[in-house]
């Protein structure tokens, strides 16, 4: 593993700004840790492109983080540790952890019934990855899958693994709500109530947000779903993972004037607008870089 050590930052790469609440919970659960964050601005969003486009976005924007000095990598975004997260593991030898693992994990500690949901981006439902992880964990049992609704009308699958059964759904319109600052108006609930209908319908007990800008819309999501669904937030999840692997490489920091160091692919104006709202303090520090070509 190349050398790192405990003064060296913590870096976290995003599409753009949805990564931010990953952020926030570091900050909030290690803050005597420096933070590099990185938002490709320029080629959000990510939740519409293929694999093959999201990895190799992912790899460049790692491939600046790494160069930058950083210790231990938290791919913030859902769509591209679903994607990508394989390919930046096997080109980066410093730890490296995504959100998916820790929500999946969760989520099965979390059932009762045994019916999880997932909702996430198109990308991160079209991969199965959250499907996958929670399989690999369960045992990886045979799976089978049904499909509801149509594509024009609230369209979500059914995954059986034995005696656990996921529905997915992807939620688009979610994402530039809560960048519009939406996310608890009337907008909201009708958007959240159509991408739902589904899901409400089915048993299930614990819903993971499985995208970076889902938290926001927590209120809402949890006002249509009712008060017996567990809503599982992987930012929360990735940070204990975190932790962990912070433990495990000795490399714990306790800075007393923590580094916040933002770098954008694009003018950094909007990203430190609703970036403040996401991340709940002042962005001070940020600059435009160059990538891809
Ligand atoms: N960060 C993305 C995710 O968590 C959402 C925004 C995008 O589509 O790039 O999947």
């Amino acid at each position: 593993m190349r050398t790192v050590s405990k003064k060296m930052p913590i870096g976290i790469f995003d599409s753009g700004v949805g990564g931010l609440t990953v952020m926030k919970e570091v900050m909030r659960e290690l803050p005597g840790e420096d933070i590099i964050y990185a938002g490709d601005t320029a080629r959000v969003p990510y939740g519409i492109r293929s694999a093959e486009t999201v990895t190799r976005y992912s790899l460049e924007m790692v491939d600046f983080l790494v160069q930058k000095g950083i210790k231990l990598l938290i791919v913030a975004c859902n769509t591209a540790s679903a994607f990508a997260l394989t390919a930046i593991k096997e080109r980066f030898d410093i730890p490296v952890i995504g959100v998916i693992e820790p929500g999946a994990k969760k989520a099965i500690e979390t059932t009762r019934a045994k019916k999880i949901g997932i909702i996430g981006t198109e990308g991160t439902v079209k991969s199965s990855s959250y499907v996958h992880a929670i399989n690999a964990l369960y045992g990886n049992k045979p799976v089978i899958i049904k499909e509801h609704g149509t594509i024009r009308f609230d369209r979500y699958f059914e995954v059986s693994l034995d005696d656990l059964t996921i529905f997915t759904k992807a939620c688009p319109l979610f994402v530039p709500l809560a960048e519009e600052g939406w996310a608890g108006n009337d907008v909201a609930v009708l958007t959240a109530s159509h991408y739902l209908e589904g899901l409400k319908r089915e048993p299930i007990d614990t819903l993971v947000l499985g995208c970076t800008h889902y938290p926001l819309l927590k209120g809402v999501i949890s006002k249509i779903m009712g008060d017996d669904v567990t809503l599982i937030d992987s930012a929360c999840e990735t940070v204990n993972e975190v932790k962990k692997a912070l433990i495990q490489y000795n490399l714990e920091n306790n800075s007393s004037k923590p580094l916040r160091m933002f770098y954008v692919t694009d003018a950094p104006e909007r990203f430190t607008k609703v970036g403040e709202r996401f991340l709940e303090e002042k962005i001070l520090t940020i600059s435009k870089i160059e990538i891809g070509g």
